[in-house]
């Protein structure tokens, strides 16, 4: 291997996603050097964590970027794109693996994501979009429940709230308009879809979209979907609902015309594309929501099947020669169950002692994922609401399942939550 085939590369994050994204970058043969700002113990064991700061127009990346001649930067997280950061890198001739600013309206604007999937007949929920509470109220009360609230703008997963009586509904509404508990004071209101939900993330070049393995992630915080919808509580990969005649349909009707909308809108894609998908009894779905980066705890699950040098995807990604590449992926199913802080998706607290981790250190038989933690000396400290995650393969997902909850048998911190049905019974149509 050449020197030039040797890459640096410089990870942004700090979350369950990140460590993922490091650790499939660590069986790299072409990784040179790995940065991650800010990291976790979990990629600090894989690279070196460094604080660089996201403000002006992010000059304190750009900077260490050129200085320590990173070759390629990878965007875990959706702010940075939301924000502009792919823009700035491409002004400067750095490469970097993440949608342009506007390209990153998809996730960063649900309005903007609902009217680009109108423009290019894309199969999406029924929506109106209102800026004052008295009219979100009365369509509200026209249309009747179930009905689905979503803020424009970010949330973490938690602006979205699927409500089944009207109560929940003009709650919800309040919470946006009243409370102003979001960043925006626009609502995007939703047909309720019925269904399976699944996860399909792409590699995109702006050129060729290549996805890869199915998902399913499971958003709300209690036991068979219950409770408000957090980050994500566990994933399993692929899905049992995306099922190849499903997969056909989401490719023709979804995949390739959100390529030829990008393309048509002239934005410059090239990073990852998630599609969030409802599929629907009749072999066809249906667009929740697109995310413009890997999804966690998605990735977490996907990476790990990964069999294909994740660097030289990245520059296949920036070269615009993703169709040159075959990209592998292992049989085995995979599992992530996450464990959180007691009280998440709202108040909880940090700096409690976790115990019983070593264990992993030793096994190859699944992997433990840093998310929200710290060190203080060699104690590990909750550091955030979705705190580890387990990570078990095997030939089928209950099984990988099993792994996954016998290990974290060994984990204990006060406080400490996880569904227990992750994978136990994958759903089908
Ligand atoms: P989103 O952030 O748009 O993905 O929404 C979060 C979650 O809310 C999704 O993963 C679904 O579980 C649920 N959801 C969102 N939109 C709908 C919809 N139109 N019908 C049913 N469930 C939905
Ligand atoms: N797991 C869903 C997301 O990453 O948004």
């Amino acid at each position: 291997m050449t020197h030039t085939d040797m890459k640096r590369i410089l990870l942004i994050g700090s979350g369950g996603r990140e460590h993922a994204i490091a650790l499939a970058l660590s069986r790299s043969p072409r990784l040179a050097k790995l940065y991650v700002s800010p990291g976790n113990p979990g990629t600090q064991a894989i690279g070196e964590s460094i604080h660089l700061s996201m403000d002006n127009n992010f000059d304190s990346v750009i900077e260490f970027v050129k200085q320590n001649n990173i070759d390629i930067t990878i965007v875990g997280p959706e702010q940075p794109l939301v924000d502009g950061i792919v823009d700035r890198f491409l002004a400067e001739d750095l490469v970097i693996i993440g949608p342009s600013k506007d390209a990153a309206q998809l996730e960063g604007s649900k309005a903007f994501a609902k009217s680009f999937m109108k423009k290019y007949n894309i199969p999406t929920a029924d929506y109106a979009v209102f800026d004052d509470h008295d009219s979100a109220k009365d369509y509200v009360k026209t249309h009747g429940c179930p009905i689905v609230i979503k803020a424009d703008g970010l949330a973490s997963g938690k602006g979205v709230v699927v409500a089944h009586d009207e109560h929940t509904a003009i709650d919800a509404l309040d919470s946006i308009f009243v409370h102003n508990k979001f960043s925006s004071n626009r609502v995007v209101i939703e047909s309720f879809l019925e269904g399976v939900e699944a996860s399909l993330m792409a590699f995109v070049d702006g050129n060729h979209i290549v996805h890869m393995v199915s998902a399913q992630d499971h958003k709300p915080i209690y036991d068979g979907d219950k409770g408000p919808n957090t980050g994500g509580m566990g994933c399993f990969s692929p899905s049992m609902a995306l099922n190849p005649l499903v997969e056909s349909y989401v490719l023709e009707s979804i995949v390739n015309p959100t390529l030829y909308g990008i393309q048509s809108e002239g934005m410059d894609f090239r990073g990852i594309l998630y599609f969030g998908l409802m599929i629907h009894t009749n072999n066809r779905a249906s667009v929740v929501e697109y995310n413009t980066r890997f999804g966690d705890p998605e990735a977490q699950v996907v990476l790990n099947r990964l069999d294909t040098d994740l660097i030289t995807i990245c520059e296949a990604i920036h070269n615009r020669t993703l169709d040159a590449l075959t990209i592998d992926w292992d049989v085995k199913q995979a599992v992530c169950v996450v464990l959180t802080s007691g009280g998440y998706p709202n108040h909880y607290d940090v700096g409690v002692p976790i115990n019983g981790t070593e264990i992993f250190e030793t096994t190859d038989s699944y992997t433990l994922i840093h998310a929200g933690t710290r060190l203080e000396g060699e104690q590990l400290l909750t550091n955030g609401g979705r705190v580890l995650g387990v990570l078990a393969k095997s030939w089928d997902i209950p099984s990988a399942a099993e792994l996954a909850y016998n290990a974290i048998g060994h984990i204990h911190y006060q406080g400490m939550y996880y569904r227990k049905d992750i994978g136990l019974k994958p759903k089908t149509v």
